[in-house]
């Protein structure tokens, strides 16, 4: 096989973020906005990459030399996950990759983590070798933190396993929720956040008054949980309580924005079921549980907020290979 075309979602936080850096759980779910991938065998034993939606153009490197030297920023999860491929496996040449995402950079969906699964599930299939989705999970955490040093791998998961999934810092556990939606409405907040300079800004918190912050991550863990289970029995006015509760502890926690917090707010206040931030905070998105009734109503309310509507379908379908 000399070339492939593989997709992988991008996701969404729904309870846990933060406190799953710190082994405890969160839930996941994948969205149906997707990355997809284009991997070709070439001749010349570099690395030629193009993802014109982060203004990566042309870029090569020779294979020798990948993981060295200075990477744009965009280019290194890509760049990353080739170099850890072929430290465990070989490939008949070089590589030319294509990504192409049907979702902003800016939204928070994990665009990074979604192109990293996509190369090793691609490179896997060119060199027919046929690694599980766990062995694809455990290359892409490692790519994530040989780049970024700190993260659980949730989003990493949800790339590969797709729907909704109960996640455990570094995969530890990683459990399908077996449901067939969830009544979501997403707000984009029109401010792009940075994943580890949030992560570190909560660890700076958690050196100074450590006994605080492992009482949230500990109250976090407790609405995860509850939150698995109403989820299942679809209790959402039960998940909307908790989803304000997980928000009020991220507040806590320092990585809310006042922006965020006006469209959740307007959110209830238009009759959500509950509302809360999705991922490191900080902008990136909102998201508010609503009854079908009062889907039109949120929406309006969040982008008179200042909010940006994002239409997805939870419960996406994981990586998978593109005819
Ligand atoms: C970021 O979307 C969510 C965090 O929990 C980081 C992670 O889990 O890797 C802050």
């Amino acid at each position: 096989m000399k070339k492939i075309t593989v997709s992988a979602p991008g996701k969404l936080m729904l309870f846990g973020e933060h406190a799953v850096v710190y082994n405890r759980p969160c839930l996941v779910t994948a969205v149906n906005q997707r990355l997809n991938l284009e991997a070709e065998i070439i001749k010349n034993q570099i690395l030629l990459l193009e993802a014109p939606d982060v203004q990566i153009q042309e870029y090569q490197k020779e294979l020798k030399d990948l993981g060295k030297g200075d990477i744009p920023k965009a280019a290194r999860f890509v760049e990353m996950a080739v170099k850890n491929f072929l430290t465990e496996y070989q490939l008949p040449a070089g590589l030319k990759i294509k990504t192409r995402a049907e979702f902003s950079a800016q939204f928070g969906f994990g665009s990074s983590s979604a192109s990293t699964v996509c190369v090793l599930k691609g490179l896997s299939e060119i060199a027919k070798i046929k690694l599980t989705n766990k062995e694809i999970f455990d290359l892409s955490y490692k790519t994530v933190l040989d780049i970024q040093g700190k993260g659980s791998g949730f989003d990493v998961a949800a790339a590969i396993y797709g729907g909704t999934i109960y996640f455990w810092t570094g995969g530890k556990i990683i459990e399908p929720i077996n449901i067939d939606s969830i009544p979501l409405v997403v707000g984009y907040s029109g401010i792009k956040a940075d994943t580890v300079t949030l992560i570190n800004q909560v660890k700076e918190k958690a050196d100074k008054n450590p006994e605080l912050v492992e009482g949230i991550y500990n109250r976090i863990e407790e609405i995860v949980n509850q939150a698995k289970e109403k989820i299942l029995k679809k209790e959402w006015d039960k998940v909307g309580d908790l989803m304000n509760k997980n928000h009020h502890l991220l507040k806590q926690l320092g990585v809310s924005i006042d922006k965020l917090d006006k469209m959740c707010q307007a959110a209830l206040d238009a009759g959500a079921y509950g509302a809360k931030l999705s991922g490191a905070g900080g902008g990136d998105c909102m998201i508010a549980l609503v009854s079908e009734e009062k889907r039109e109503q949120v929406a309006r309310a969040i982008e008179k907020a200042g909010g940006i509507m994002i239409e997805v379908k939870v419960n996406a379908e994981g990586v998978r290979i593109e005819v």
